[in-house]
């Protein structure tokens, strides 16, 4: 069954959000870069990169389903912020944005009965769970730190630890 247009245009939509996320974690990464929190910046620039997945998944899925991928434009993400608890604060908030866009797109996949694009949409439900919890596990950490700065520094190196 070819994916139907109303979905497609939704799907769209995300690959462009999806991309965007990307943008917003490198423009994070590039802050981080900036002002000598190394660890931070290959956390971001990681997670940058796992954005770009998701927007593949889901182009990848259009193609899968005899669509259409349509680029949008991306919009210019913000070039400063006022230090890391602000920069992982964006990051939770935005993810839970996602998440609610994950969610609109599966109701909007229920209420056409494309139960394989539901099925599609599980992967990024559960992926949803994951990116709240990384990005709000560091806030806590973070501000537990608070300005102690040997405590910022031993959580930026943590941070640069991260594996995948
Ligand atoms: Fe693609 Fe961070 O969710």
């Amino acid at each position: 069954m070819v994916l139907g247009k109303t979905l497609q245009d939704a799907i769209n939509e995300q690959v462009k959000n999806e991309l965007y996320s990307g943008y917003m974690y490198l423009a994070m990464a590039a802050y981080c870069e900036a002002n000598n929190f190394p660890g931070a910046a290959k956390w971001m620039r990681m997670q940058a990169g796992e954005e770009q997945e998701h927007a593949m998944r889901l182009y990848d899925y259009v193609f899968d389903r005899g669509g259409r991928v349509t680029l949008q434009a991306i919009a210019q993400p913000p070039a400063e912020f006022k230090g890391l608890l602000d920069i992982f604060e964006q990051a939770y908030a935005h993810e839970q944005k996602v998440t609610g866009m994950i969610n609109s797109l599966y109701a909007a996949a229920a209420k056409e009965n494309d139960y394989a694009t539901m099925s599609m949409l599980k992967w990024f439900i559960d992926e949803q769970v994951e990116e709240e919890r990384n990005a709000s596990q560091v806030v806590e950490m973070l501000k537990l730190a608070g300005t102690h700065i040997p405590a910022v520094m031993m959580l930026d190196g943590r941070l640069g630890a991260r594996a995948e």
